[in-house]
């Protein structure tokens, strides 16, 4: 991991002004756009500039990939009137060189390109670091190459608050780049540090840059949208049709996606010469023994079982387990898993100082809308 850490030494970034600072963006990038955070970021970016985005996405043809685009916006209930005036979207696979579009393609786009969100990721708790390393690690040092190869483009990372250390290590979680530690304990949580760290010399080099760490992420309150593939999910909807959920003394952030995704856009609109880092943890956390009341409060029976039994329950009780989240849990090792220490959002908090943006209330309400969902949309029996 330390040694994919490294940014090499071509990366340099030219001290040229760049369009950010003269307030005139006319096109930037967008990787991740047919992703959960990604089509709300695309969304938001539409809505708050005037620029073209360019979306690298996997498909056979740009065709293909824009419908993929346009599609992934209309799941999550977001408008899709008039996209195709403003977005560009790219056959692409991050994992390859070049982006896989081609060496003067991706040289094209580092000319046109006048900054860089580079959001999208393989997004598993259950992979190991060697099959998360291309996507993950090696794309970031793809797409800071295409930053630092033109203009330079200001570099926007969305990382995650899984980066953080636990309380054990450190009382606090700082809005600042982190030293490696131990508690980078699965291959995500490991990828995403690297990735950051891989910006980090970028900015030190002279490249704008931004890190973006949200917790987890919630679906819009709005719509009540979940993300099935989102663990805490997985959890619940394995958990209530089965009477059980796990007994463990854990909190969280959870960061409305589409929260989220206006907090990003409008934080990533000024123009910075020093490297920002900002954790989008404005609300309290969750606790899981008030999520679990929550859920009994809107009328599913719930028992809570040590991990063990929880999963003995789940294997007996379903026609068909969520074989993944098991595994996740026999994973884990004994106890608890760790929750971080306070986390510091000043950055966050002072850089939307005077916006519209409001990190929504988190509590019971919000978590019975989401449940409204999942009953309507048939993911869960109705209590
Ligand atoms: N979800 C959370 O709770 C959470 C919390 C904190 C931070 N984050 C961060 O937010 C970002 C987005 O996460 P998400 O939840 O939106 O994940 P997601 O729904 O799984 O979306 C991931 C996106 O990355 C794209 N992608 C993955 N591999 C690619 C490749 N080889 N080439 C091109 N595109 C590729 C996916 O494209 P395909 O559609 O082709 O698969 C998809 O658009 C990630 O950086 C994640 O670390 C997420």
């Amino acid at each position: 991991v330390l040694a994919d850490a490294v940014l090499s030494e071509d990366v340099v970034p030219p001290s040229l002004p760049n369009a950010w600072q003269s307030g005139t963006v006319r096109r930037v990038l967008l990787t991740g756009a047919t992703g959960f955070v990604g089509a709300h970021l695309l969304a938001e970016l539409l809505a708050r500039t005037e620029a073209r985005v360019v979306c690298p996405v996997r498909a056979a043809d740009a065709t293909r990939a824009a419908e993929r685009v346009r599609r992934a916006m209309a799941g999550w209930g977001l408008s899709t009137a008039g996209i195709e005036d403003r977005i560009s979207a790219v056959p692409a696979d991050i994992t390859q060189p070049w982006l896989g579009v081609g060496e003067k393609r991706f040289r094209e786009l580092s000319e046109e390109c006048e900054g860089i969100y580079h959001n999208a990721a393989v997004v598993s708790v259950l992979r190991g670091y060697g099959s998360l390393r291309a996507a993950n690690v090696l794309a970031t040092r793809e797409l800071l190459r295409l930053a630092a190869a033109g203009r330079p483009a200001p570099f926007h990372y969305v990382s995650t608050l899984a980066v953080a250390p636990p309380a054990a290590l450190s009382p606090e979680v700082p809005e600042d780049f982190l030293p490696p530690h131990p508690g980078l304990r699965d291959g995500y949580q490991q990828s995403k540090w690297a990735s950051e760290r891989l910006v980090e010399q970028a900015g030190e080099r002279g490249l704008p840059v931004c890190v973006y760490r949200p917790g987890r992420v919630v679906g819009a309150p709005g719509t009540g949208i979940v993300n099935e593939q989102d663990l805490l999910w997985r959890v619940l909807l394995s958990g209530i049709p089965a009477g059980a959920l796990p007994e463990l003394n854990v909190a969280e952030t959870w960061t409305p996606v589409d929260y989220a995704a206006r907090a990003i856009a409008y934080l990533s609109l000024p123009a910075r010469t020093s490297p920002a880092v900002f954790n989008l943890a404005l609300a309290p956390e969750v606790r899981l023994v008030d999520l679990i009341c929550w859920v009994r409060d809107y009328g599913y029976p719930v028992d809570t079982l040590p991990l063990p039994e929880w999963r003995a329950r789940l294997d007996e009780r379903s026609e068909a387990p969520d074989r993944a989240t098991l595994t996740f849990f026999e994973l884990q090792p004994a106890g608890a898993p760790e929750s971080p220490g306070r986390v510091r959002s000043g950055n966050t908090a002072r850089g939307l100082a005077g916006s519209d943006i409001g990190c929504p209330h988190i509590g019971r309400r919000l978590l019975h809308r989401y449940l409204d969902y999942c009953v309507g949309s048939g993911l869960l029996p109705p209590p």
